[in-house]
């Protein structure tokens, strides 16, 4: 690991590592895997206008996220069963983000608790991911442990009445191995089972039948009504919905298309990013996630008006090949590139990334 100098050397290296039953269920996008290649692949179409002469000889790459500082603009975003690439799991990538000063989400399908994660790392500035279920008083329950154990901000997904099809996960009848569990729910807080439904074999088609796939907006009104921490929208791809999600009263809305896995053909993240930034940034805080592996990425999603990105997969690629310290070498060159990427393009701060700098490649077809 001492010898990896990007995210991609790392997903090599994870690549090999991982069992196959974990590797195809955490690489996997849905269908065909378009909207998982262009993901990445979309990034290239947007360019970077740079500015020369501009006093770049101190940078300052700190951000203001729902009120907390956070030394980076690059945060965790919520990915399941992080055990299955590294024996400390959650704790390691919440201990990780709390050394770099930046923001953890935790998944509600993680394999370690909200009071595990809450201990492992006291000061690290954490979100919980949550789903709405059938039975609402999982989710009640599941609210007042996160705002017991210190979590900052509810991170609703929204774009998951029940899980995609992720064909590699259907064919290898993907179960969490035996010696691991969902650790959010158990002893007094087990689910009971719901089999009824679209099962396809795969472990995560039982659990996405827990879920309330009746949700509309109005849902979101009764999540507010029940918590006072702030909600972030996550699984916003229009402007019509994060028009929505201002008027719903969230505070921050997430473009995720749920890492490629929920339906091939919905677009790149980077691609639904500047509509829903000009609809809504005035009004509240917009993040993306989906397919950054490089500091340059950073510089464009901030430069069409997201606030913060948040990583996935690059995390679990640090987590198998070292745990805490791979997690925070992630971060550290994701860190460094973009710090780069920012002073080389004339920028000293964040503030200093107009929008004029970042556009899409049909700029330069106009000449
Ligand atoms: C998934 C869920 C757990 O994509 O977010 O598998």
């Amino acid at each position: 690991m001492d010898r990896f100098v990007s995210v991609d050397e790392f997903q090599e290296e994870a690549f090999k590592l991982l069992p196959k039953n974990a590797l195809d269920y955490y690489k996997s996008g849905a269908g065909r895997q378009e909207t998982l290649r262009n993901n990445r692949s979309a990034f290239s179409k947007f360019k970077i206008r740079p500015k020369c002469l501009r006093d770049v000889s101190k940078t300052d790459l700190s951000a203001t996220v729902l009120g907390e500082k956070v030394s980076i603009p690059v945060g965790i975003s919520p990915s399941a069963m992080q055990r299955m690439a590294h024996p400390d799991g959650e704790c390691a990538s919440a201990r990780a983000a709390q050394g770099m000063g930046t923001i953890f989400i935790l998944s509600t399908i993680a394999t370690s608790s909200i009071e595990e994660v809450a201990e492992a790392a006291p000061e690290a500035i954490k979100w919980f991911q949550l789903y709405i279920y059938k039975d609402r008083h999982v989710t009640r329950s599941l609210v007042k442990r996160a705002e017991d154990a210190g979590f900052k901000a509810l991170v609703l997904t929204v774009d998951t009445p029940m899980f995609g099809l992720r064909l590699a996960d259907i064919k290898n009848k993907f179960q969490l191995p035996s010696h691991l569990k969902l650790a959010n729910f158990q002893g007094k807080y087990a689910l009971t089972a719901n089999k009824v439904g679209k099962n396809t074999g795969s472990a995560m088609n039982d659990l996405g039948a827990l879920f309330d796939a009746s949700l509309t907006w109005d849902d979101i009104r009764w999540l507010k009504s029940i918590t006072k921490l702030p909600i972030v929208l996550k699984g916003i791809l229009t402007a019509d919905d994060a028009i929505s999600a201002a008027d719903a009263g969230a505070s921050a809305v997430m473009v995720s298309n749920h890492g490629a896995r929920q339906v091939d053909g919905w677009p790149a993240s980077i691609e639904a990013l500047p509509e829903i930034t000009k609809a809504v940034g005035h009004r509240l805080e917009v993040y993306v996630d989906g397919g950054f592996s490089d500091g340059t990425d950073i510089f464009k999603a901030l430069g069409l008006g997201a606030r913060m990105v948040f990583l996935g997969r690059p995390v679990l690629w640090g987590l198998a090949c070292g745990g805490e310290e791979g997690v925070k070498k992630i971060l550290t060159i994701l860190k460094i590139e973009f710090e780069y990427a920012l002073a080389i393009s004339g920028c000293s701060q964040i503030s200093d990334i107009k929008p004029s700098m970042v556009v899409h490649e049909s700029y330069y077809a106009r000449l």
